[in-house]
């Protein structure tokens, strides 16, 4: 399989070790040899028609910050032109989420399902501005778009809806779909001010420099909406959720909730009408109740009553993990 890799950072990194130790089995096992046959980091593309060598790919990117210096003819054309033009099967875009606009991934995504080639994607970004108009593209175009990796990182909680549950009807969905947020709500629960708690993450790695998109909300906005449209088939966009986030969480509320059996947690609720991520109480005896960074969603369903699944949300190889199955999914699609 011809593969295109827009975006080289912390995930793609990882998917391409992942592509390195998994080789054997995934000839061995679903027929699959993969070559990446162009990659784009924020230097450039660089192109080669028999593959690119994978482990010099992350030396380079690892000694040189940039793949740009791979050090491969032709290198510097423009994105867009090597998506529609170069012959590849799928395009795999792995940029940074941009909430405003989408872009650039967005653009990159349009491309390729306008180009005919299958799209994998982990950027929140494009879907949780235009899912309908997204899908609709790629139906038109007859091509499989897969972003399983965007809603709980590599805890399939997508697949969990749409395959194991599968004859149900899933009447409402409520979870919590940032890490960052429940870690800082966790540590809050210990006796820390949200300061404190966001200084204890951010030195752990856990929040960004700029944390405004999660804990204002914004990132588990964009999950409820993608979670909404493909689980509910509902037609919604960011704009269709209302939000609050925790920064004026009190550390008398949790406590006061804390005496109760309750923990604060920042919910992201559908009830196949109304969207809302907001934090509010939830009983410790409630699965998705979860401690740390890990997330974890409850699927209300008509005849199989409450089933939950819990996961870590994010991380390098578990997300790169999410687009291997989405890899595995598109081959199978392919032979039949
Ligand atoms: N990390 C996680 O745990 C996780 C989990 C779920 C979803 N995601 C999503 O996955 C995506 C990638 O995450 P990440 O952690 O790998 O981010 P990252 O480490 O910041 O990597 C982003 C990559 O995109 C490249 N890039 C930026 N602008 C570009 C442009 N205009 N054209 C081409 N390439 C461009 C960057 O280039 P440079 O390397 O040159 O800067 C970098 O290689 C994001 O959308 C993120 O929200 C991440």
């Amino acid at each position: 399989m011809r593969l295109i890799l827009l975006g080289f950072g912390v995930v793609g990194q990882s998917f391409v070790k992942l592509l390195l130790s998994h080789s054997t089995d995934l000839y061995n096992d679903y027929g699959i040899k993969p070559k990446v046959v162009a990659c784009a980091d924020n230097g450039g593309i660089i192109t080669c028609d028999q593959g690119l060598d994978l482990d010099r790919l992350l030396n380079v990117k690892k000694k040189k910050k940039s793949i740009i210096h791979y050090g491969v003819k032709g290198n510097r054309s423009e994105i867009l032109d090597v998506i529609e033009n170069i012959d590849a099967e799928v395009v795999i875009e792995l940029t940074p989420t941009n909430i405003v606009d989408g872009e650039p991934g967005k653009n990159h995504i349009i491309s390729a399902m306008k180009s005919g080639k299958n799209v994998i994607t982990v950027n929140k970004g494009p879907l949780a501005l235009e899912f309908p108009s997204l899908m609709e593209l790629a139906e038109y175009n007859r091509i499989a778009f897969k972003f399983s990796g965007t809603v709980g990182g590599g805890t399939p909680i997508l697949e969990f809806a749409k395959r194991c549950l599968k004859g149900d009807r899933i009447i409402s969905f409520e979870g919590i779909l940032n890490g960052t947020t429940n870690y800082i709500l966790s540590k809050m629960y210990e006796g820390l001010n949200f300061s404190e708690a966001l200084q204890d993450a951010s030195e752990k790695g856990y929040a960004e420099k700029d944390p405004t998109l999660d804990i204002d909300g914004y990132d588990a906005v964009a999950k409820l909406v993608i979670a909404s449209n493909f689980v509910m088939n509902m037609k919604s966009t960011m704009k269709d959720v209302r939000r609050e986030g925790i920064r004026d969480v009190k550390p008398s509320q949790v406590l006061n909730e804390r005496k109760k059996g309750n923990a604060i947690k920042l919910i992201a609720s559908c009830d196949g009408k109304n969207l809302v991520v907001e934090p509010k109480p939830a009983s410790m005896k409630d699965p998705i109740c979860v401690d740390g960074i890990l997330n974890a969603i409850t699927f209300t369903c008509q005849h199989s009553g409450q089933q939950t699944i819990i996961g870590k949300g994010a991380g390098g190889m578990e997300t790169a993990s999410a687009i291997l199955r989405d890899l595995i999914d598109i081959r199978s699609t392919i032979r039949s």
